[in-house]
């Protein structure tokens, strides 16, 4: 067999961003020496020090290359002496935009020995999959602002939602519902009893294509507030949710949290026919830069991911199946920064030995 090569650009961005990348390319460049996979790693230096310096975010060159490779890892965006939503919509949502990441894929799982907040829950009861829009809904930018400053202003932030746009992620739902065969059913999270018609448009789609295209998924429907309370007290009947940019957003940082926090959750900006971007949801965690105590894990599985979507099964499957392996070894006594019994590199390395 030939030798495979994927051209990576890696942005560790701020913060803590740099040191869980660094641990995930480390654990691809592993797997990939097993698999006979290669990588072309090429760095960016995009983010906060970058704009500090120079008062650049994403400039168009770097953009114009970036389309042409084979996935973008991503570390984490977000530095303390930039004002917030200059980075994050500066950089982030027009990479997801520019690259048209219409996909948001995050997977919530909880792994053996890893703690949840949820009394008498287990690994057995936590394990579906958030597949949330990610370029349109209230991302999109759409509204303005009117008499700013004055008694009278007037802010309008407005949800856009295209047939197009919600077909195309509904068909991957669905098509991700059927590939993961677990219980075939996918939950549409939607507020159709109060946005009756941006949820109309979603609902009317979901029923349309899912009974001409996918008659072996079960559907089902639930608002936004009863899935953050079925989230908590019944997660064992989700398998995959499919909703909006903004509800996503939310409900998304739940998951994170009943999966066993930040340090472990992964997504992928997904898409399918282009370049898409991985990176572990947490934040930069500029307190514990440089101090080789943030937990690497959630961008190891970002990488895990992004393997995936580059079609590379079987490498994706042995990061998860080390990652596992580590977890269940008991050698991390917790997710929290600077208290998991190890160090980031520590980790990084075990896993590197043993994908
Ligand atoms: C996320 C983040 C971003 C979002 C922010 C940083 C713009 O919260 O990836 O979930 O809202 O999408
Ligand atoms: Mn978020």
């Amino acid at each position: 067999m030939s030798k495979k090569t994927f051209k990576i650009a890696v942005m560790g961005g701020d913060g803590t961003g740099p040191e869980v990348v660094n641990e995930g390319v480390k654990v691809l460049k592993a797997v990939g020496k097993s698999l006979n996979l290669s990588f072309d790693w090429i760095p960016y230096d995009l983010g906060g020090e970058r704009y500090k310096r120079t008062g650049e975010i994403l400039p168009d060159s770097v953009l114009a290359e970036l389309r042409k490779v084979d996935a973008i890892y991503l570390g984490a965006i977000g530095h303390p002496e930039v004002k917030p939503g200059i980075l994050e919509k500066g950089l982030l949502l027009q990479l997801r935009f520019q690259l048209d990441q219409y996909i948001n894929l995050r997977p919530v799982k909880l792994y053996p020995n890893v703690e949840t907040p949820l009394k008498d829950k287990g690994p057995k009861d936590i394990d579906f999959v958030v597949v949330r829009e990610n370029t349109e809904g209230l991302y999109a930018g759409a509204g303005g602002v009117l008499k700013k400053g004055t008694p009278d202003e007037i802010a309008v932030q407005e949800s856009i939602n295209t047939r197009k746009g919600v077909e195309r992620c509904l068909r991957y739902a669905f098509n991700y519902t059927r590939r993961r065969n677990k219980n075939k059913k996918l939950t549409l999270v939607g507020k159709t009893n109060v946005l009756t018609y941006a949820f109309d448009l979603w609902e009317r789609a979901f029923h349309e294509i899912g009974q001409k295209d996918f008659a072996d998924i079960q559907r089902d429907y639930a608002h936004v507030d009863a899935t953050c309370m079925w989230m908590v007290k019944n997660p064992d009947w989700f398998d995959v949710l499919v909703t909006d940019n903004m509800f996503g957003d939310i409900i998304t940082d739940l998951g994170a949290m009943v999966q066993g926090g930040m340090g472990i959750a992964a997504g992928g900006n997904i898409n399918p026919e282009g370049v898409s971007m991985f990176e572990p949801i947490g934040g930069s965690a500029p307190k514990y830069t440089g101090k080789n105590v943030i937990n690497p894990l959630a961008a190891i599985c970002a990488g895990g991911m992004m393997l995936d979507v580059l079609g590379e099964t079987d490498a994706a499957n042995r990061v998860e199946a080390a990652v596992v392996k580590l977890l269940s070894s008991g050698k991390m006594k917790s997710q929290a920064a600077g208290k998991m019994g190890m160090s980031t590199t520590e980790i990084g390395d075990w896993l590197a030995a043993n994908v």
